[in-house]
């Protein structure tokens, strides 16, 4: 079943020769409980994507539906995971009243079981001893598990994470992907996960969406057919044999884009 479609979305932003024209005619589906990836060059319009996904920022042209109801406005279940963790979270408030922070409000949940839930939450990622500590006294990781911590609160149903391990040296980042698969397979997550790295996007992602150089459009998608749990060190080489990244040391030329053309292939080794 199709949870987020995209179609045909269009954004520019600014006008006459100020324009930038960000996105343009973005088709693209994720299914109830698929993990799909968005690469591309810096800049070309991934946050934008995301941003219109969320319902943060309207599309100027094209639809988005959330079980196909139309996205105005942020839906419920849906939380948004920002590349810069620093501005996140609120830095007056401790590690645990972060995560607390998701619930309030919510009717029938007092304090006491806030609290709890809030601790069990931080369990989960491994930050019990650190729940009394500010943001500011974390590393990068560990604030990024924080909000991972308050999107699950939150009720979470499909996460909307904006290279959200981009800042993190390698083996803390990996802790957090793997964190993340684990999550994503036991709470039943659907994930749109926007990275620049394509070895990140093949090793997390059951597809990935390729994305020219700006206006972005859909270059191709990829369907990884790789068994989980991976390794990171055998989905490397895949990744670079899918040649993915040298387009994005070249722009592709656009007299070879043929608009709407969309391409579909696997490339786990023996995948039909
Ligand atoms: N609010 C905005 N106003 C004007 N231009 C914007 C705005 N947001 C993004 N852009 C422009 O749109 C293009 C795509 O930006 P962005 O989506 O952030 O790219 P990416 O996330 O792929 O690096 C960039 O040229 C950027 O400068
Ligand atoms: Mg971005």
């Amino acid at each position: 079943m199709v949870l987020l479609k995209l179609n045909k979305v269009g954004k520019s932003f600014g006008s006459g020769e100020a324009q930038t024209v960000a996105l343009d005619g973005i088709d693209l589906e994720l299914k109830q409980g698929g993990f799909l990836a968005v690469v591309g060059p810096s800049g070309c319009g991934k946050s934008t994507l995301l941003q219109i996904a969320a319902g943060l920022v309207r599309a100027d042209r094209g639809s988005v539906t959330l079980s196909g109801e139309s996205v105005v406005s942020p839906p419920p279940h849906v939380v948004y995971v920002f590349q810069q963790y620093t501005k996140s979270l609120f830095p007056w408030r401790t590690v645990l009243a972060n995560v607390e922070f998701a619930l309030e409000g919510r009717s029938g949940i007092g304090r006491a079981e806030r609290r709890d839930r809030s601790r069990n939450l931080l369990e989960l990622v491994d930050l019990q001893s650190f729940a009394g500590h500010y943001p500011w006294q974390l590393s990068g990781g560990m604030q990024q598990r924080v909000a991972i911590a308050r999107a699950l609160a939150a009720d979470a149903r499909l996460l909307l994470m904006d290279e959200p391990f981009s800042a993190l040296d390698a083996l803390t980042r990996l802790d957090l992907q793997n964190l993340l698969l684990d999550l994503w397979a036991d709470r039943a997550l659907s994930i749109l996960f926007v990275t620049h790295d394509v070895d990140e996007a093949i090793y997390l992602a059951d597809w990935v969406a390729v994305l020219t150089h700006r206006p972005a459009r859909v270059h191709e998608i990829i369907d990884v057919g790789l068994a989980r749990p991976r390794d990171p060190i055998t989905t490397r080489p895949i990744s670079i044999g899918a040649g993915i990244s040298e387009r994005f040391t070249r722009p592709l030329s656009t007299a070879s884009w043929m608009p709407n053309k969309r391409s579909a292939r696997t490339i786990a080794p023996g995948a039909t």
